[in-house]
């Protein structure tokens, strides 16, 4: 006997199945962070019920301001918790990670030049950091076997495409070679493969992206595009390194938040997903639109020593990740436009953070190189 109903002539739906319960409670650690807290400002903004833990050490690079929209809206505040303290920290994480049923884990040591000057701290968060992480999600899967709650935490790792070292021509894939080439990377590269090894020895729940360069509001401005949107609006020196060829795909920040949201929640358990840009530029080119923006000359620009072992290029396959049903949907000069300005009217946050020990750092990385650096070009 044939079907009686109508045949079904809706297209399929592209988007696997969700793998978080309904409702679910996050613990996000480094949330006080770039990238981590556009996350959290932009999960809870959804008001579908999402409740989030926050675990930030607050180190230079957090900053509880990142956070302040959440607190001045009653609906938001409602859902959100903010603990300070230290991913390698097992007595802190424990109990958090018994109260989660996922774990999406940004904090780290992010910037290069600072793993190139003190490497320790890379390593103790990249390493024994995601290992505490891990192993309290091992202890919840022991829990959730003798039936003491529903199911393990889902660990997402938020990684890099530093990992796969330079690459010269092409776009790497998920499964081609890691090549890391700074403490930075190794770090990073190290922290997945523990993630790696706990999926295939404990088959715990996991899942790894690997993001491009980011950029956006709140990004710290040790990092090229703020460090030169800021400097240029006081009409200061912008090093750049060697000779500006070295290229970098670009990626909006909340674009880069949607992605990983998107692969928390329907990542195949083990896979790893490249998270491209849209814009593979050269860093003259992305200071030469900078500049344009903001109505400043090139001749603030200042050839300085290049960053010992500099990455030449990165770039990424973003097919996985596209066939998962994920689409960035900021384009390049749309999300400068809008990083810019929002630089200019948010003066009081980066002065505040170029302040203090900013001071220090900024001689010790930079002194040297603009005393000996020569006209761009
Ligand atoms: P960020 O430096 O702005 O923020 C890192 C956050 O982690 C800070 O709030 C810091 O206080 C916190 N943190 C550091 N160590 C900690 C610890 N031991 N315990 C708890 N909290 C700790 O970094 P970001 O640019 O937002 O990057 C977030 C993540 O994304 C990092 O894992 C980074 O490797 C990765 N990533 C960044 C980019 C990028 O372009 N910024 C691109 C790809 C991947
Ligand atoms: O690719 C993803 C990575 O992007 C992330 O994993 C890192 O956390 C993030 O910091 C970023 O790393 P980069 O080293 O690419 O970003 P940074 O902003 O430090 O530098 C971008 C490019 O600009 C790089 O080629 C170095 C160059 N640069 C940077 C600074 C700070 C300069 O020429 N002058 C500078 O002063």
């Amino acid at each position: 006997m044939g079907d009686p109903r109508p045949p079904d002539r809706r297209p399929p739906d592209p988007r696997p199945p969700d793998r978080l319960p309904a409702r679910p409670h996050l613990l996000v650690t480094g949330g006080a962070g770039f990238i981590g807290s556009a996350y959290v400002r932009d999960v809870l903004a959804r008001d579908d019920g999402i409740r989030i833990t926050v675990l930030d050490k607050l180190t230079y690079a957090g900053n509880e301001a990142n956070l302040g929209a959440i607190a001045a809206d009653p609906h938001q505040a409602a859902r959100f918790r903010f603990v300070r303290g230290d991913i390698a920290d097992a007595a802190v994480v424990g109990p958090l990670v018994a109260d989660a049923d996922a774990v999406v884990n940004f904090a780290a040591e992010s910037h290069v030049d600072r793993s190139i000057l003190d490497p320790e701290a890379f390593l103790v968060t990249g390493v024994i950091g995601v290992h505490v992480l891990l192993e309290a999600i091992r202890a919840e899967a022991s829990r959730a076997a003798a039936g003491e709650r529903a199911a393990s935490p889902r660990y997402l790792q938020v990684s890099t495409d530093e990992v796969y070292g330079s690459v010269e021509a092409g776009h790497s894939k998920e499964g081609d070679r890691l090549d890391p080439r700074s403490p930075y990377s190794a770090a990073k590269a190290a922290g997945e493969l523990l993630v790696q090894s706990y999926h295939v020895t404990h088959g715990t729940d996991t899942v790894v992206t690997r993001g491009s360069n980011t950029y956006g509001p709140f990004h710290h401005p040790e990092k090229l595009i703020p460090l030169f949107v800021t400097n240029a609006l006081d009409d200061l020196p912008l090093p750049l390194y060697g000779d500006g060829m070295q290229h970098r795909d670009w990626l909006y920040v909340s674009d880069h938040a949607g992605a990983i949201d998107h692969v928390l929640h329907h990542g195949l358990p083990g896979e790893t997903y490249n998270v491209p840009g849209d814009a593979e530029l050269p860093n003259r080119e992305v200071v030469t639109r900078l500049l344009e923006h903001l109505g400043k000359p090139w001749s603030l620009v200042r050839r300085v020593e290049d960053r010992p072992g500099h990455d030449r290029r990165y770039a990424m396959d973003g097919s996985k990740l596209a066939a998962l049903g994920w689409r960035n949907r900021i384009a390049f000069d749309e999300g400068l436009a809008s990083t810019v300005e929002w630089f200019r009217a948010n003066e009081a946050w980066w002065r505040a953070i170029k302040s203090g020990d900013w001071t220090a750092y900024y001689e010790r990385q930079y002194g040297a190189r603009l005393a000996g650096s020569t006209e761009a070009g």
